[in-house]
């Protein structure tokens, strides 16, 4: 026990609640050893004795947010960490690397319609879980990701994108029809204090994207307390020692936030059997969520991480079984760094990661951490661990001695750990492999930091790349469905910050077009775009013997339907052009602007109607911008 650090707090006693005043004795006991956090108070003197008040207020709350066992026990396993960290101790020494089961879907063939129909059953009773609680320090966007427009055409943003994917999932037949009623497909949204009111704000000047208020819940995850040192001592802000330094304590918090909020029993009780977890953005996730939760279902998946191929040794986490000496087995996410290794020790020739010769990828496939669980087991085992999630520190030392950090550091969790707490049991445990083009396009990295990747010949992972992959995944969707779209191509002298990408056709499928493929199948029968042509179409419209060479905008309000035949729409369309240095933040980002020059437009709002479009342009409104 700090004599000094005790003694002072026992002199402000007569300030703080009862409650406080044990804890903070409690903290500078022998076992925790935080004394340093009072030992600098001045007892004579009462000038600072608000920002005392708010200090153990804080301290308050991070006991109570960090469950089970408080900040005591934060600063138990924090000891432990940092120590396995600076002896470099392998999480994964003793266990060995295998490939685990899961199902490689080609997006629009026959086993993906399959998968896509059962997927869709089960749709009804999923609920989703958006975690979007990170800074995205990355990105370097003053607002919250999901607030970013997925593309500028429409100027959709993330939440919009994704809380209107998951209306259309509750309107298709097979959830309605299944149901005999109308029921609301469940959100739940993971903020933290750096993104929680902004996202409230987003919701409600949007009125909810057109869910209901009561279908989105909201959790806010708390940060946990910096530590200076390998003795796990808690961090005071340089400007101002009455206050602790905190941070995000990572992803992993959505499981016993789920717990805690009691989110998963209600859930249970309505009939939910799945809960899909995914990101802040990655705007074509639920292109692959339909046969995702088909093959969760099909396979009985406990726990499903979608994935995409991964070339052996590249830098993303894969998906591997692994088995202990002692018989224990797990799968779950390795990092790419870990893999390596594992594979290597454990193979004869120490061979380590390579490519299977019949697919020319690593057998263990990419996490692009987008999870389905099953939410019966799922409830059963958060109610034994409370959520708790196996917990990881990496600290940045200075030198080689490891003693001390380049800044404080802190503990963190990671939501696809999940399985660990598995460990031993027969759960089945699985991925789903779906093509890059379809299940994956984040926007993580700034331009320069994308610029960097470009140069390096990888994904940029930037709004630019967003953006034009988002068009090209409905270009290509379209092409499978029939449509004749040409394939982007690589126009080297148009750069966009420095970097150049796969452009073509700009396609916007809204989710109320066709939320599984065979639903825009079927309303494709003979459609053509030109490279330079913009589709933006919503709602339920059908295409036959259409040609576009130009922007085209069509719109059928909810109820209503546009049939459009022998229709040939031209125009001189809109163009994409580099801008570089924009002061406009979006544009900065993205390094273009959309010169809109003339635009067809189409919209009908008629309840219970069909409008049937045949050869007669004059019905559409051209504008001229
Ligand atoms: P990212 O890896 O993109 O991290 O998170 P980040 O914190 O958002 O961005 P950087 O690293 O600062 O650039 C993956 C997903 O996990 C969420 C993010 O919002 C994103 O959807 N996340 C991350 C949380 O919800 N909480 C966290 O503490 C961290």
């Amino acid at each position: 026990m700090s004599k000094n650090a005790e003694e002072i707090i026992k002199s402000h006693a007569e300030l703080f609640p009862p409650l406080q005043v044990k804890l903070a004795l409690k903290l500078c006991s022998n076992e925790c050893d935080q004394g340093h956090l009072f030992s600098d108070w001045d007892s004579t003197s009462r000038g600072d004795d608000e920002k005392k008040k708010k200090m153990m207020h804080q301290l308050e709350l991070l006991d109570k947010n960090y469950q089970p066992g408080g900040l005591c026990e934060y600063i138990k396993n924090a000891k432990k960490l940092l120590k396995h960290a600076k002896e470099g101790q392998n999480p994964f020494d003793g266990w060995h690397p295998s490939v685990p089961k899961g199902e490689n879907v080609e997006y629009g063939s026959k086993k993906h319609r399959e998968l896509e129909k059962i997927g869709l059953k089960q749709a009804k009773k999923t609920a989703f879980v958006l975690v979007a609680g990170g800074l995205g320090e990355r990105l370097g966007y003053k607002g919250i990701k999901v607030r970013l427009p997925v593309e500028r055409a429409t100027m959709e943003t993330y939440l919009g994108l994704y809380v209107k994917s998951i209306l259309a999932i509750q309107e298709t037949d097979e959830v309605v029809r299944t149901s005999g009623q109308k029921i609301d497909v469940p959100l739940a949204i993971m903020t933290s204090e750096d993104t929680h009111a902004m996202t409230v704000d987003l919701l409600e000047s949007n009125d909810y994207f057109g869910a209901k208020k009561t279908q989105i819940t909201l959790m806010k995850q708390e940060k946990v307390p910096c530590l200076v040192d390998n003795d796990a001592h808690l961090a005071l802000n340089d400007e101002d020692k009455y206050v602790l330094q905190t941070k995000p304590h990572g992803h992993g918090d959505v499981h016993s936030l789920l717990h805690q909020s009691g989110l998963l029993k209600k859930w249970k009780q309505m009939g939910v059997k799945w809960v899909t977890f995914f990101q802040d953005t990655n705007s074509l996730v639920f292109r692959v969520i339909p046969g995702a939760l088909g093959v969760s279902k099909s396979r009985d998946f406990e726990f499903n991480s979608l994935c995409v191929p991964r070339k052996a040794k590249e830098a993303v986490g894969g998906i591997a079984q692994l088995t202990h000496t002692d018989g224990r087995k797990m799968t779950i996410n390795v990092e790419y760094n870990q893999l390596d290794p594992l594979l290597r020790a454990s193979s004869s020739d120490g061979s380590g990661d390579v490519n299977d010769p019949a697919t020319g990828f690593s057998p263990y496939p990419g996490n692009i951490n987008q999870l389905i669980v099953k939410l019966e087991p799922y409830e059963k085992q958060l109610s034994k661990t409370g959520g708790a999630i196996d917990e990881f520190v990496n600290p940045k030392y200075k030198d080689s001695s490891k003693t001390a950090f380049k800044s404080p550091t802190r503990l963190e969790c990671m939501m696809q750990d999940y399985p660990k707490s598995l460990t031993g049991t027969k759960a089945s445990v699985g991925f789903t492999v779906f093509d890059n083009w379809v299940g994956y396009s984040p926007v993580k990295n700034s331009p320069e930091d994308g610029k960097k990747k470009f140069d390096d010949g990888q994904p940029t992972h930037t709004a630019t790349s967003g953006e034009f992959e988002f068009y090209n995944c409905a270009s290509r969707i379209l092409r499978l469905a029939g449509a004749n779209v040409p394939e982007p191509e690589i126009d080297s002298k148009q750069k966009f910050n420095g970097m150049s990408f796969p452009t073509g056709s700009k396609v916007v499928l809204s989710p109320s077009f066709g939320c599984s493929f065979e639903r825009v199948e079927s309303k494709i029968d003979n459609l053509s775009l030109t490279a330079k042509s913009v589709l933006i179409v919503e709602g339920d419209v059908s295409f036959e013997n259409v040609q576009i060479d130009g922007a085209f905008e069509v719109k059928a309000e909810k109820g209503s339907k546009i049939v459009l035949k022998n229709l040939s729409v031209k125009n001189k369309s809109w163009e994409w052009r580099s801008k570089a240095n924009a002061k406009e933040e979006i544009t900065r980002l993205c390094g273009f602007e959309i010169k809109k020059k003339e635009t067809s437009s189409l919209l009908y709002s008629e309840k219970n109607k069909t409008l049937v479009v045949d050869g007669d342009l004059s019905q559409l409104e051209l504008k001229t911008h």
